[in-house]
């Protein structure tokens, strides 16, 4: 099986949940969830690449390996703003991470998970692990204690973590990232049958506001969007002791329900790069590209996983309620072989004029309009009539995903669903579709960053043509660039 173009893919073995995300030195780094031995997931180790520029990806040496703890599940890293005693030094990585102990897990004890570290002074290549690990046990109240997500909370001057704790995430306090005191727990709402995983929290500048407001992420295995995995966000204040919902955000999440940072289904447990240039106006983030409902079932060589391509993350406002913004990393735009402009005016079925190799790597920005009284279908296909769908419709403001003729034999029940309606409301009759496809994933973001949808799709040949089609009565137009994407 080919290797995606653009989108990280680990060199054998297993992947899922990106870990450890840092820029430093000019370069990006990536950890994840790794398991050598295998294509499913297994002994869980932390793999490692770095890039320069989001694209291209250069696989380093696995930075940690399970120990007597246990395996290393999910983390991120920091960086050391001082020395702390002999076996932190400043500007060490210091990457935080759970030990999952898994004869306990066997044996159903409830402490299982603690928080330990590791550090490297050579920009992530060797690692030590911290001699007295781990830093944090489990007082007991749930065994799901783990997935650490330290950062500098300036305004108070202390180290806070994030802890994903059952169905909630608790936050801690250190001066040293060694010593933690726990302060205080959020949950939404407060009782609720979620397994929260990979929480995380960040200050964003509100572009609209320019309020500095508090970002915290939340996966959640069964419940998501679509069936399965999902990324839940909740936008509020942390004052470096607790986090406290936004009212106008609490207010839409009491009449709305969640609200998903990628409302397709397969974006999970990701988490945004520390250290990069752009804060607190941007953050950078990547998901992982599958779904625990299936995540096993996925055509593989040997190599299985695939991550998000980079997005970046922006807070504004939409009705008086904080929105976070999701558009694609403008790395994009350094591999676009070719521009076409496409201008085009739909009152049935067409297909479109495009090169062939656009659906293999390839970008689509299109501008629809005259969407008033009319349906817009975005049909991907091949010459076998494997099809992926994209339906629109301004009536109800809905847009639903099809991938299940996308393959003759299905991968699981679940992956063929047909989407549930993605809320995306229209302007004016218009709608725009930013689409990125590499190989076995469509990434669609609309109306330049308001929703964001991510599909793997794997169909028995590359996808080749693009039908649009008009089930309504007026006239669509759209116009645009699409791209053809080189990646060497
Ligand atoms: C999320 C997750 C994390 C855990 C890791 C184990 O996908 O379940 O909670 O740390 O994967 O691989």
């Amino acid at each position: 099986m080919k290797k995606p173009g653009f989108h990280y893919s680990p060199p054998i073995g297993w992947m899922n949940d990106p870990n450890g995300l840092v820029y430093r030195d000019g370069l990006y780094h990536l950890f994840y969830q790794f398991h050598p031995d295998d294509i499913i997931w297994g002994p869980m180790h932390w793999a490692h690449a770095t890039s320069p520029d989001l694209i291209h990806w250069t696989d380093l040496a696995i930075a940690l390996s399970p120990d007597s703890f246990g395996y290393i599940f999910s983390g991120n890293i920091v960086i050391a703003r001082e020395s702390y005693g002999e076996d932190i030094r400043k500007d060490d990585l210091v990457a935080f991470f759970t030990h999952h102990d898994r004869q306990g897990f066997d044996q159903k004890t409830s402490r299982y998970e603690r928080q330990s570290l590791a550090t490297s002074s050579d920009g992530g290549e060797s690692w030590r692990k911290f001699p007295g690990n781990p830093v944090l046990g489990n007082p007991g109240e749930t065994p799901d204690f783990r997935d650490p997500n330290v950062f500098w909370h300036s305004p108070t001057q202390q180290w806070i973590m994030c802890l994903s704790v059952g169905n909630s995430a608790h936050f801690y306090r250190s001066s040293n990232l060694t010593d933690w005191e726990f302060l205080s727990a959020f949950a939404y709402p407060v009782e609720n049958d979620r397994l929260w995983e990979c929480v995380s929290l960040f200050p964003l500048r509100n572009k609209d506001t320019q309020e500095t407001q508090w970002v915290l992420l939340q996966s959640q295995t069964l419940q998501g969007p679509q069936n399965g995995s999902g990324t839940q966000y909740y936008v509020g204040h942390f004052d470096g002791n607790s986090f406290s919902l936004d009212r106008h955000f609490e207010d839409y999440l009491v009449k709305n329900g969640a609200v998903w940072l990628d409302w397709g289904p397969d974006n999970y447990a990701g988490m945004t790069w520390e250290n990069t240039a752009d804060e607190p106006e941007k953050k950078l983030f990547i998901g992982w590209m599958s779904n625990w409902m299936y995540a096993d079932k996925t055509p593989v060589a040997n190599w299985r996983g695939m991550m998000t391509f980079p997005r970046e993350l922006t807070l504004g406002t939409i009705n008086e309620r904080p929105h976070l913004f999701v558009e694609f990393a403008e790395q994009i735009g350094s591999i676009r072989k070719q521009e076409i402009n496409v201008n085009e005016s739909l009152v049935d079925r067409h297909k479109l004029d495009l090169p062939k190799e656009l659906f293999t790597q390839g970008e689509l920005e299109l501008e629809i309009s005259g969407l008033d009284n009319a349906t817009l279908t975005l049909e991907f296909g091949n010459i076998i009539g494997n099809k992926f769908t994209i339906n629109y419709d301004p009536q109800v403001e809905h847009m639903t995903v099809d991938r299940s003729l996308a393959r003759q034999n299905s991968i699981d029940d679940t992956f063929n669903d047909v989407s549930r309606p993605i809320d995306i409301t229209s302007k004016n009759g218009r709608l725009s579709l930013h689409i990125l496809i590499d190989r076995y994933s469509v990434e669609i973001i609309a109306n330049h960053g308001e929703v964001a949808m991510t599909y793997l799709v794997f169909p028995d040949e590359e996808f080749d043509q693009l039908f649009l089609s008009n089930n309504g009565t007026g006239k669509i137009n759209l116009v645009g660039q699409v791209f053809p994407l080189e990646t060497n």
